[in-house]
């Protein structure tokens, strides 16, 4: 496969670094207007590294637009007229949609929409994908592209936005749940660095049983409460100090305010 990532800033990086690292390229160029960050790269022997956008579209198939979403306009409009039946335009910026990005290329291109999260950089993200319906038939391309940085997940367009508040900000969210549970740890009488590595891997562990184990959360809960318990004691407490209401309502919060800001861009 010979893949482009346009616009290789954070997330850019992290995609081709996750591409290179599992052979997943046959070449990769990777654009950047001021490409110094990213001179690390000329060390695997198959990248180009370029400002040129348009030489990156004709030396490539798969197109991967990893810009802000207010750069997308004009970079997909630089290289519009080089697009061929061969290319799949996959965009990662946050709410631009797939009717946007047909204004500008059109309807008849392999269009897909990708929103994975920060945990992509160590192999682990969760990566929401959705397509145009001449798209559909690049999907199954895509999933293999981002699962090799992660789980991935094939959803419907309209879900875009929740997923990135689920996925993109949930990276946030799980990381508060570890902190506070790791502040209590040493509360309970852990050193600091212990303490994290507690939480981070009691984590860890209750995501892999609902993971390989298939089972519900509750069913996992019943497992670990005795009746009169110290554990049902403590659930207790946090819902009647609001845990689950307080998620549920940040959750929408941050729904509410990625729908605002989406229209005010776009
Ligand atoms: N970071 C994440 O985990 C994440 C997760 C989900 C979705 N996203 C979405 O992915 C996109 C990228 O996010 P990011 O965090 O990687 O942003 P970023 O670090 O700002 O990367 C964007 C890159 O685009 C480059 N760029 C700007 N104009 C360009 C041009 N004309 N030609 C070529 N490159 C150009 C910039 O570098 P120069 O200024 O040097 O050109 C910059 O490094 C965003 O739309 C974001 O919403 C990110």
């Amino acid at each position: 496969m010979k893949i482009a990532i346009i616009g290789t800033g954070n997330l850019g990086k992290a995609l081709a670094r996750g591409i290179l690292n599992t052979n997943g390229a046959t070449s990769m160029v990777l654009t950047k207007r001021h490409t110094s960050s990213i001179q690390e790269f000329e060390s695997y022997g198959n990248v180009t590294i370029t400002t040129d956008n348009r030489l990156a579209v004709q030396q490539s198939d798969i197109l991967i637009f990893a810009v802000q979403p207010s750069q997308l306009k004009t970079i997909l409009t630089e290289v519009n007229d080089l697009l061929e039946e061969r290319h799949v335009v996959i965009s990662t910026a946050a709410g631009c949609s797939i009717a946007f990005i047909e204004e500008i290329v059109g309807p008849d291109r392999y269009l897909i929409r990708a929103m994975p999260n920060t945990a992509l950089s160590v192999g682990s993200s969760m990566t929401c994908i959705c397509s145009n319906p001449k798209g559909e038939k690049r999907v199954a391309l895509a999933q293999a592209i981002f699962e090799r940085m992660g789980h991935s997940m094939v959803i419907h367009e309209e879900l875009m936005q929740a997923a990135t508040v689920v996925c993109a900000s949930g990276i946030a969210f799980w990381m508060r749940l570890i902190r506070a549970t790791t502040q209590s740890a040493i509360q309970l009488g852990f050193e600091a660095r212990e303490a994290q590595e507690l939480a981070v891997y009691t984590c860890r562990g209750a995501a892999d049983l609902l993971v390989k184990s298939n089972s519900h959360p509750e069913a996992e809960i019943d497992k670990v409460t005795t009746p009169k318990g110290c554990t049902i004691a403590g659930l207790n407490e946090m819902e009647h100090q609001g845990m689950s209401s307080a998620l549920i309502q940040g959750m929408q919060r941050s729904f509410e305010k990625i729908s605002n800001i989406t229209r005010e861009q776009l």
